[in-house]
């Protein structure tokens, strides 16, 4: 049976590394339109020409690669390059560089396909502006007026990012793919959670994804001395962050399920000095189910908590939705698919939700589309410390194989 060579995804996987790789700092830092990840998706455009794609960057900042003759619809195999700031070295990247190893092999053996197929390493996967960018580019899941005022939590205006990598932001509504263009979707990814490990199953067939709302919240009060200020006479802004994260186990015990997740992931206290009563508090809320109407339930009761909160603390409380991508169902089809080429290849799997949020939800709502995941060990990621051993590398890469085969029938 027809395999990948793992060594040559191990090569690729470290290739990309090196771009948002510090020194003395463990982790990538290659958030989306950076010049770290900008200068990623330039080599990646190359090395994607190198292997005989016809390769080109859409405006939404997408690494296009297309493979086989024709424009008749193509299966499209994509993943993302951009990291979370200290992140690991396989998230998004193995579904790239998988990819483009499965081609090889294809090309090597000399495999005549019915379908073309495409790599895309699509951008701003990782949610620095908000959203999804490139899936939602390529889904038609952008308008203008969104674009324009999409800012990361430092203040930093997307359209500006891509301007410094020299992209027009108007463009990025030109990438959407017309659906009839695409004949499915298939995604290789890491797990990021420990399911897999703890049943000790290669290979997760992903059945949905958990819907993503983020919201950039502000709690105003009234900075005073750290010193004269009375405890009951302050409006002090971190108190009432503290009353709300611990609120966060009440609102998903009363309105959540087993798979809610709510997350405070930024902070920021002003003036944040040791001595003076922060007057005020700027930070992340991300909450996140794979059912939309468990996500609204959450969003309220985050809502409620946080008004009386900032009344009891005599602060103003706003904030704004940064986005809210819905979770999605993957196609029986494509979950099909790959559990027989699991079967086939005999290795053990296990129909599973991911937690975390994939270009795939997107693709999910245009074409036919499926997830493979491999296990993380320990369930880390978004961290250093993410890692995911090479014979489970091996696997993925070689049911995606199979499953890329299959889609795109044998000519
Ligand atoms: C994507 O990685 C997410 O944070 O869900
Ligand atoms: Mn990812
Ligand atoms: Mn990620």
């Amino acid at each position: 049976m027809i395999a990948v060579d793992v060594k040559r995804v191990e090569r690729d996987i470290y290739r990309v590394a090196e771009f948002g790789s510090r020194e003395n700092e463990r982790g990538i830092y290659r958030q989306g339109f950076t010049e770290a990840d900008w200068q990623a998706r330039q080599w990646l455009l190359g090395y994607f020409t190198e292997h005989g794609l016809k390769a080109h960057i859409d405006g939404a900042g997408n690494v296009c690669g297309r493979f086989g003759a024709g424009d008749t619809p193509a299966v499209v195999i994509a993943s993302h390059l951009d990291s979370v700031p200290a992140g690991g070295i396989f998230d998004g990247v193995l579904g790239v560089v998988g990819a483009l190893e499965c081609i090889r092999i294809i090309r090597e053996q000399n495999i005549k396909l019915e379908s073309p197929l495409e790599i895309i390493a699509t951008s701003e996967e990782e949610g620095r502006f908000g959203g999804m960018f490139g899936a939602q580019a390529l889904t038609g899941n952008l308008t203008l007026d969104w674009i324009e005022q999409a800012r990361d939590p430092k203040g930093e205006y997307l359209k500006d990012a891509m301007a410094n990598c020299g992209l027009d932001y108007h463009e990025a509504l030109r990438a959407m793919r017309p659906p009839a263009s695409m004949k499915a979707f298939i995604e290789l990814h890491i797990e990021q959670g420990p399911v897999l490990e703890s049943v000790a199953k290669t290979i997760g067939v992903v059945e949905g994804i958990s819907g993503v709302f983020k919201w950039l919240v502000k709690l105003i009060g009234k900075a005073d001395h750290a010193g004269t200020a009375p405890m009951d006479l302050r409006s002090d802004a971190f108190m009432g962050l503290a009353d709300f994260a611990h609120e966060i186990k009440r609102i998903i015990a009363e309105d959540g399920t087993d798979k809610s997740r709510l997350t405070i992931g930024r902070v920021e206290l002003r003036p944040g000095y040791a001595h003076t009563v922060p007057g005020e508090v700027d930070f992340t809320l991300v909450g996140r189910d794979v059912s939309e109407e468990v996500m609204r339930a959450l969003a309220d009761s985050c809502r409620k908590a946080l008004s009386a909160i900032a009344r009891s603390h005599r602060l103003m409380f706003e904030y704004t939705e940064m986005s809210w991508l819905s979770p999605n169902v993957m196609s029986p089809e494509v979950m099909n698919v790959i559990e027989a080429q699991a079967k086939k290849l005999d290795y053990s799997y296990q129909i599973m939700p991911s937690g975390a949020g994939h270009d795939a939800q997107f693709f999910a709502e245009v074409t036919p589309s499926g997830m493979i995941f491999i296990p993380s060990v320990g369930g880390v990621s978004h961290a250093p410390d993410e890692w995911s051993n090479w014979p489970d590398v091996e696997k993925g890469c070689n049911v995606l194989l199979h499953s890329m085969i299959e889609l795109a029938g044998r000519a």
